[in-house]
């Protein structure tokens, strides 16, 4: 029997004046067992004490603070790299809102397999309590969790990850709603028993989502988001059956601010999946050519979006750092992102060269010689006799959003900056054109309901295979896929019905690649040219040729001063094939198909419509 623990045992700060808090944390050290509780006040000072001890314990490296000031350097176990989906479950109490595309497990019986699981889980460790908002504090988007973690690397990303620290107690009062979220690394320590560097369960691991009671349950991994539960599963997949019941929105889309020459600034929300240059799209250099145009960043994964009294989309970055791939990543694809990494970084899963920095593929010139993610040797002539990487290819940063030179002045604003303009961007070689805007919000939940995207390293498994992503949400959507589509075209007919208007819906595709199976778009800052189109879409100055899928730009309809970009690639580009089209449809169908039971009417609708021009 666990008994709770009394306050006074527990040793909360005074700061602390909840009692379902304080209740929460004594039933939950009660089962879980950890040696020490650590209430993490989110200081500089914490910070650096819980770095310290990592050094020290072996899970951190500190880097050259010559090359890379206060940075460190994480290897994570090589069997804890990534968010692991298949481990990951939504336990409603009815299965079918959870839907098809989620795991789903009954809620009593997840629990009893959890329980014993956390009995003793945290056994030879600190259990830390991580109060953190998500969100400006005290915004009407933000909300708050507290994250009971028995990592100290999840205790000091949360603080590049979030507002973490005390003042997120007196946002709480005494009775403040929080999402409660246990986490921990499922490595209990007998007594005298040497730790790791990095402590997880090889062989067990659970994420779980209790939708209804909003709770967050995560076991046997120490990863990203696996383990930093503000992200998937607070920020998207709490977040969107609250959103659901609330009536707004939490999204996996980036946040950006793009100001004209003449002064109007627009923002623009944009979803892709996982590791498909959503960070780098945040932080876009405008290219030669666009003088006078600036973008800024005010999120690059998560975006929550609320409707304010006139029934504008407000959004807020609910996150208050950035946790990007590395690989790929350098002074050419994102010069801003490479300017944000410059110091007060954790990279985890990197290589670390010999003068004590870091090193990724992609990043630009391979060291001669390098330590790799694994702690091996590694030279260039290892790799190319073996394959074998520097960095893993999920390897990852964690860097607080300050760091960013482009961050956005309103990124903290806790009123939200107003969105102009949607786009969901999938990664395909083939079939979908570069942009497509929607001629109406539901032609645009379609397109976004009916994404494809090429696999990544982002999660676990097989990697380059085409999947539906609707939204770019399929392993973030915390309930019943087809109730989603229904909430965003619900959502879209009441802003409607006040007066307001709705934002612009895009559709993009920055990876259609030529015979030599090279990509043919530039890409990156390039992105700008077709930033611009959408932007003067907006202000109704530019034109664009309507046909059965939607609303393109012809080759004269983009600026292309500054880049040598022929009409016959932007053909290559932007052309789209009504047979591969026919094909692709089968594809919606069989999307269809799966999430038959609930699935909005219109979206069948607008596929028939859309067979129907195919076939004219
Ligand atoms: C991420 C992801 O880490 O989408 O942002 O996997
Ligand atoms: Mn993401």
């Amino acid at each position: 029997m666990n008994q709770p623990l009394p306050a006074q045992a527990l040793g909360a700060p005074a700061a602390v004046k909840h009692p379902g808090l304080l209740a929460w944390v004594s039933d939950m050290a009660a089962l879980c067992k950890p040696d020490r509780i650590h209430w993490c006040d989110g200081s500089d000072a914490e910070y650096q004490a819980l770095c310290d001890q990592m050094v020290a314990a072996g899970t951190l490296r500190k880097l050259n603070a010559a090359k890379r000031p206060n940075s460190y350097l994480a290897w994570s176990d090589p069997s804890d790299v990534a968010r692991v989906e298949d481990r990951t479950f939504i336990c409603s109490q009815k299965q079918e809102d959870a839907g098809p595309t989620n795991n789903w497990e009954d809620p009593a019986t997840m629990r009893a397999t959890l329980q014993p699981l956390f009995d003793g889980c945290m056994k030879g460790r600190t259990m830390y309590v991580v109060p953190f908002s998500m969100g400006p504090l005290g915004s009407p988007i933000a909300h708050v969790g507290v994250e009971l973690s028995d990592s100290p690397y999840v205790a000091v990303n949360m603080k590049l990850m979030t507002r973490m620290g005390s003042a997120v107690y007196d946002v709480l009062g005494t009775d403040g709603d929080f999402v409660p979220c246990v986490h921990t690394v499922g490595a209990p320590l007998q007594a005298g028993q040497a730790d790791v560097p990095w402590p997880c369960n090889p062989t067990t691991k659970y994420i779980v989502h209790y939708p209804e009671t909003r709770e967050i349950w995560s076991y046997g991994s120490g990863y990203g988001g696996n383990a930093l539960l503000g992200k998937k599963c607070f920020a998207l997949r709490i977040a969107s059956t609250m959103g659901r019941d609330q009536g707004w929105l939490a999204e996996h889309m980036l946040i950006l601010g793009v100001t004209n020459p003449e002064g109007k600034k627009y923002h623009v929300a944009a979803a892709f999946p996982s590791a498909c240059g959503k960070t780098n799209f945040a932080m876009l250099i405008p290219p030669q050519g666009f003088e006078g145009w600036q973008v800024t960043t005010i999120g690059d994964d998560i975006a929550w979006i609320k409707p304010d009294a006139q029934g504008r989309l407000r959004a807020i970055n609910p996150e208050a750092g950035y946790f990007g791939v590395a690989p790929g990543t350098n002074t050419i694809t994102n010069p801003n992102c490479m300017r944000s990494l410059e110091r007060d970084v954790i990279f985890t899963n990197v290589a670390l060269t010999d003068d004590g920095d870091v090193w990724w593929e992609g990043m630009g010139e391979a060291p001669a010689h390098a330590i790799d993610w694994q702690g091996n040797d590694w030279t260039p002539a290892i790799a190319a006799e073996k394959g074998t990487k520097a960095a893993h290819p999920n390897a990852r940063f964690t860097v607080a959003a300050s760091n960013n030179p482009a961050l956005d002045s309103a990124w903290d604003d806790p009123a939200g900056v107003a969105i102009d303009a949607f786009i969901f961007g999938g990664r395909r070689s083939t079939t979908v054109p570069l942009v497509t805007e929607a001629r109406d919000w539901t032609e645009g939940v379609y397109m976004a309901a009916t994404m494809g995207s090429e696999t990544t390293a982002a999660a676990f498994g097989a990697q380059g295979v085409v999947r539906r992503d609707p939204f770019a949400m399929l392993p973030f959507a915390g309930y019943n896929m087809s109730d989603y589509f229904g909430h965003w075209l619900d959502l879209g007919k009441r802003l409607q019905q006040t007066g307001a208007t709705l934002p612009r819906i895009f559709t993009t595709n920055w990876f259609r690649k030529g015979d030599d199976g090279k990509f043919v778009w530039p890409g990156f800052g390039e992105n700008m040219r077709v930033l611009k189109w959408m932007i003067e879409r907006i202000e109704g100055r530019a034109s664009g040729q309507e046909h059965a899928l939607g609303v393109t730009p012809s080759y004269a309809d983009l600026h292309w001063q500054g880049l040598d970009f022929s009409a016959e690639q932007f053909a290559k580009v932007t052309s789209f094939d009504a047979a591969q089209w026919r094909d692709e449809l089968a594809l919606h169908q069989e999307l269809f198909d799966k999430l038959a039971q609930r699935l909005p009417a219109e979206l069948v609708q607008t596929k028939d419509a859309l067979a129907q021009r195919l076939a004219a």
